[in-house]
């Protein structure tokens, strides 16, 4: 079953993201995908504060993963938008079970690569404060994350 969100404005996408952040497991894998400015990053701080990280979380288009191990869990944050086809996919696929929550953004550049379980969120455009968030979890574990959040 697939949820959707309407976020009215910056603050509505960092409290669900920090509502997500409450039902993180270790290897949980999120991943967003939508146009340039519809907030993938922004949910990235909502979450990244929740974990308790103080750090200014910026996206890490030039190193494609940046490691916050300072929070409740490590968070994996990436952005594979500039990945560089087969390359560099080796050393990604890692993060899925080191035990933190990794965030991926542009992740269907990824597609075969991806875990079967994880939570699909897609960012929709809508005008310059609202987005729809259609949320798609695959396996139980993610179905009960939205259950729960949404
Ligand atoms: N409802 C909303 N949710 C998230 N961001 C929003 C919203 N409305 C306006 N914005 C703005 O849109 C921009 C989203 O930027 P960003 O998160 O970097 O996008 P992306 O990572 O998807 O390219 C920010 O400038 C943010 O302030
Ligand atoms: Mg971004």
């Amino acid at each position: 079953m697939d949820y959707k969100f309407t976020s009215r404005n910056e603050n509505d996408t960092l409290e669900l993201a920090q509502n997500i952040e409450s039902e993180k497991f270790p290897n949980m894998v999120i991943c967003l995908n939508g146009e340039l400015g519809t907030g993938k990053t922004v949910f990235v701080k909502g979450f990244a504060q929740a974990l308790g990280l103080t750090e200014t979380i910026t996206s890490p288009t030039f190193n494609i993963v940046k490691e916050y191990e300072m929070g409740e869990l490590p968070l994996y944050h990436m952005d594979v938008y500039r990945l560089d086809e087969k390359k560099d996919t080796i050393g990604i696929l890692d993060y899925f079970h080191k035990g933190g929550v990794t965030i991926i953004e542009w992740a269907d550049l990824l597609n075969d690569e991806l875990p079967e379980e994880r939570l699909e969120i897609e960012f929709r455009f809508v005008d310059e404060n609202t987005r729809v968030l259609v949320f798609k979890p695959y396996g139980k574990i993610y179905e009960d994350v939205c259950s729960s959040v949404l």
